[in-house]
């Protein structure tokens, strides 16, 4: 392998500590799967490339499936390749040369006991130093035999060094079903080794959103009642359901989207400043947030969420099926791939300011951002020679494009007092010369420093889903207000989204 190999960019000198984690093991369940070979072993690549896995490191998958721990590298390569064909067999050999696989059921106690002599194993001829992170990456099915096997085993326990837990999304499919598993997962690992994932909370431009609102002093004094008209938080997707029909068709999009990504979002610009920067004090602001949506009941549901799915329809010029026709999918399926919600948080900060959140698939474009819209001014000076004035928008892009952009009013150059919207933007990759790291980048490293940070703590899955329950129980014991499908592939979804808006002057933006 050579220097070169390894990433190094001089234009990111001092912009990053050099957090490199202590020794350790990492065991994946669903080892075999989509998530493991697409996204965390491409993550643990790329950390490896910056120097941030630690020195000493396994990789352990654990799976049904009955492969090798030759064919199981051998899959992770190829799909490493696809990504990245420049890797050469040399830095593939280095990174993967502690990685092994085991073939068991998740319910088997004779599997948790090959892996903890393997574990010994390692700590002992690679200086895994005792310290152990087990990743559940399998369907939330199997989550309870994992958890209490890694308990009877004496897995679990911190002997020797750390033991974490990292668990998945979904965190249950309700509110008495994430009850029940915080439950079962904190009668096994104390709250300090558990890592609720969402791996929004990874993104570059989600963190952002922290030390934008408070390591500023411009922002804080208008972000709030007197000064927001409004906030949008959009998460648009391009594609569909695909393949994962099996599990889309018992969550919809509220569960997928909304329970975790796009509420967690809102946390981050509606919380208060916490108290320090830290796992807990900002857990505890977020909760606050989700503890102060105002109830949704069954008589105000359709006055503030609006449901639909996609027809057929055409995506950059090609013709794509309807959600009913999609492979897995129920020919009457009313699962919604769609939903607007009008969320009021009853806060002094937040109170009557809307937040309009939407998520869907098969819209347009993916993009996902926050919008802020401040109010207009008190008194319209140019009202005489100006016919039109936009409102002042700051709008925080997540993805793709990650920036940001202050919309405002200029004079057009002239001898007339003509107004006109301009922008002021900021690019991270014109100003950091580099794309921010992949989300599970981040998340598998904080993981292996112990830093909880971004990951939810139960209560937040909890209150997340007490808020949202109203409005699925609503919504899976009703039929839809306008018969399913309700908007094209590759439109901008359903009109009657428009009524959320309540006010002339507010918009569904047009990303
Ligand atoms: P997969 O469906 O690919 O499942 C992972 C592995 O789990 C499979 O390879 C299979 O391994 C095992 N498995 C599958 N079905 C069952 C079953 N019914 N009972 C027991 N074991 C089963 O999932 P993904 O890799 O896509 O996702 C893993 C987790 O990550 C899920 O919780 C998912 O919700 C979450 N997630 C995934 C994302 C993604 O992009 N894929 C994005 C966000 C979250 P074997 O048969 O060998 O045991
Ligand atoms: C996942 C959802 O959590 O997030 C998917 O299960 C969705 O349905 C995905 O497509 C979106 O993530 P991203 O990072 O592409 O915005």
């Amino acid at each position: 392998m050579t220097t070169a190999e390894l990433l190094v960019n001089p234009l990111r000198e001092g912009l990053s500590a050099n957090r490199v984690p202590a020794p350790c093991s990492l065991v994946i369940y669903g080892a075999s799967g989509d998530l493991t070979s697409r996204k965390l072993v491409p993550a643990l690549f790329n950390l490896y490339r910056k120097h941030l896995l630690p020195t000493s490191f396994s990789l352990i998958g654990v799976s049904r499936s009955p492969i090798s721990d030759d064919q199981f590298k051998q899959r992770l390569k190829e799909m490493l390749k696809q990504e990245d064909p420049e890797l050469t067999d040399s830095l593939w050999n280095s990174f993967s040369q502690n990685f092994h696989y085991l073939a068991g059921a998740y319910d088997d106690p004779k599997a948790y006991q090959s892996l903890s002599i393997l574990l010994d194993q390692k700590d002992q001829n690679n200086g895994t130093a005792g310290n152990r992170v087990f990743y559940l990456s399998t369907p939330p099915n199997v989550f309870e035999d994992i958890i209490s096997n890694l308990g009877t085993s004496g897995l679990a326990k911190e002997a020797k060094g750390y033991s974490r837990i990292v668990i998945e999304k979904p965190f249950g499919h309700d509110l008495d079903s994430a009850k029940e598993l915080n439950q079962k997962v904190q009668e096994v690992f104390k709250e300090h080794q558990i890592y609720r994932i969402d791996h929004y909370l990874g993104k570059e431009t989600v963190q952002n959103l922290l030390v934008m609102r408070f390591a500023n002093s411009i922002f804080e004094p208008i972000w709030n009642r007197e000064n927001v008209d409004h906030v949008q938080i959009t998460a648009a997707e391009e594609l569909g359901v695909g393949s994962r029909a099996g599990y889309y068709e018992s969550s919809g999009v509220l569960r997928d989207m909304f329970q975790n990504h796009l509420f967690q979002v809102m946390c981050m610009v509606g919380m208060e400043p916490p108290v320090a920067f830290e796992a807990n004090a900002i857990r505890d602001e977020k909760l606050k947030i989700l503890q102060s949506i105002r109830p949704f009941t069954p008589e105000t549901v359709s006055q503030f969420a609006v449901r639909g799915q996609y027809g057929p329809g055409f995506l950059a010029g090609q013709k794509v099926p309807g959600y009913r026709e999609e492979k897995d999918v129920k020919p009457q399926s009313t699962t919604p791939t769609y939903a607007a919600l009008k969320v009021f948080l009853d806060t002094w900060r937040w109170h009557g300011v809307p937040f309009l959140l939407r998520s869907a698939k098969r819209l347009p474009k993916r993009s996902t951002e926050v919008a802020i819209q401040f109010k207009e001014p008190p008194n319209l000076l140019f009202k005489d020679n100006v016919s039109h004035l936009s409102p002042n928008v700051l709008v925080i892009r997540i993805q793709p494009d990650e920036g940001m952009t202050l919309k405002f009013e200029t004079k057009v150059p002239g001898m007339t007092t003509e107004a006109r919207t301009v922008n002021m933007d900021f690019r991270y990759g014109t100003s950091f010369a580099e794309d921010a790291p992949e989300a599970y980048e981040r998340l598998l490293l904080d993981c292996m420093l112990g830093d909880a940070t971004l990951f939810i703590r139960g209560d937040e899955a909890e209150a997340a889903w007490k808020a949202l329950m109203p409005v699925i129980t609503h919504w899976e014991t009703t039929q839809p207000e306008t018969s399913f499908p309700n908007y094209e592939a590759g439109s901008w979804g359903p009109a009657e989204a428009d009524k959320l808006l309540e006010k002339p002057w507010r918009q569904w933006r047009r990303l």
